[in-house]
């Protein structure tokens, strides 16, 4: 039964206990299932009263859903990125939408290093040959990689993350070049990082860790053509959303040797069936979109959204607003 005096809130997916606290007893909550890729029925048939809307990545929120839910007061997605959501329908509407800035950076740009390392040092083929038997002895020329001590790293993206990748690759000994609209004199002095054009980036780096968002202008930027830029030896890391390389032109590089490897925590679709073609490479490492995954991270995120939905709902900016321009047209 819900509660008339308290506005509905439909949360996507069942968190674990405690990470919706700050909502209890301010919105009737309406919760869903803890996995799946859409809004379950039951919360699809609470639309239509639904105020608050608190959902992950996974969720699509497109005009369709927005012409169902004609009380949405707030979007709140936990996650930073939010290319799930239609934000131009939510403006139109007057509908602000949140995220969660800044309490993913540090995990995220752990997992860019693990998996960077991961895939330098053929983590996954050697832990394999081990467990299966194929460990026979030490040899001076077994499961040899690459050094990350005076490689060149190209950092697409100097964003949070980005720059937060560029800290730790610089405490590893590496070269940081950068490529992003606005130069940061700051980081250039601090780890002597060097501002770079797309085109050299790809050519010069040994290894690349993509750090945009996924837009209409980052859709594929890594492709048939920037691919053959870079060179045979280097590895190509992704953490922040499969689209941004078309994984067909990746396959073929990984298989004609034109890049060495790739480490991907995103992938196009997600998941990726596990009968694709990427799984099927010794030289690609794919985790299943972890980059946020610890325990603080998760609990963060969380607060983040439960505070984008309270000041939402209070008719307050949100804290963490990627439409701000939703103020000006109200
Ligand atoms: C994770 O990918 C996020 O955008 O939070």
């Amino acid at each position: 039964m819900g509660n008339n005096s308290l506005p509905t809130v439909l949360v996507s997916h069942k968190l674990p206990n405690g990470w919706l606290d700050p909502l209890d007893n301010r919105c009737d909550l309406v919760v869903g299932p803890p996995e799946g890729d859409r809004l379950v029925e039951a919360l699809e048939a609470r639309l239509p009263e639904a105020e608050g809307l608190f959902i992950l990545l996974t969720i699509k929120v497109d005009e369709d859903l927005l012409a169902r839910a004609p009380k949405l007061q707030v979007v709140s997605n936990m996650a930073v990125g939010f290319d799930n959501i239609d934000i131009e329908a939510c403006t139109q509407r007057g509908i602000p939408v949140g995220n969660t800035p800044g309490v993913l950076t540090d995990g995220t740009a752990d997992l860019t290093m693990a998996i960077m390392l991961a895939a330098a040092r053929r983590l996954f083929e050697a832990s394999q040959d081990a467990r299966q038997g194929r460990w026979t002895t030490w040899s001076p020329t077994g499961w040899l990689g690459k050094d990350l001590m005076g490689a060149k790293l190209g950092i697409i993206g100097l964003g949070k993350i980005g720059t937060a990748v560029a800290r730790r690759a610089h405490g590893f000994g590496m070269e940081i070049l950068y490529t992003d609209p606005h130069p940061n004199q700051e980081l250039e002095d601090e780890i002597d990082a060097q501002h770079s054009e797309i085109h050299d980036l790809l050519e010069s780096a040994d290894f690349i860790s993509i750090h945009v968002p996924l837009s209409d202008q980052t859709r594929h930027m890594i492709n048939k053509e920037t691919l053959q830029l870079m060179k045979p030896s280097s590895l190509l890391i992704n953490t922040s959303r499969g689209p941004i390389v078309d994984q067909d032109a990746l396959v073929h590089a990984l298989k004609t040797g034109q890049i060495a490897g790739a480490a991907l925590d995103v992938t196009d679709p997600e998941p990726l069936s596990p009968d694709h073609e990427l799984f099927k490479l010794e030289n690609c490492l794919i985790v299943p979109h972890i980059g946020s995954a610890t325990w603080n991270t998760r609990r963060r995120m969380a607060e983040r959204a439960c505070e984008n939905i309270l000041a939402g709902l209070g008719n307050q900016h949100l804290p963490y607003c990627v439409n701000p321009q939703v103020y000006q047209e109200r």
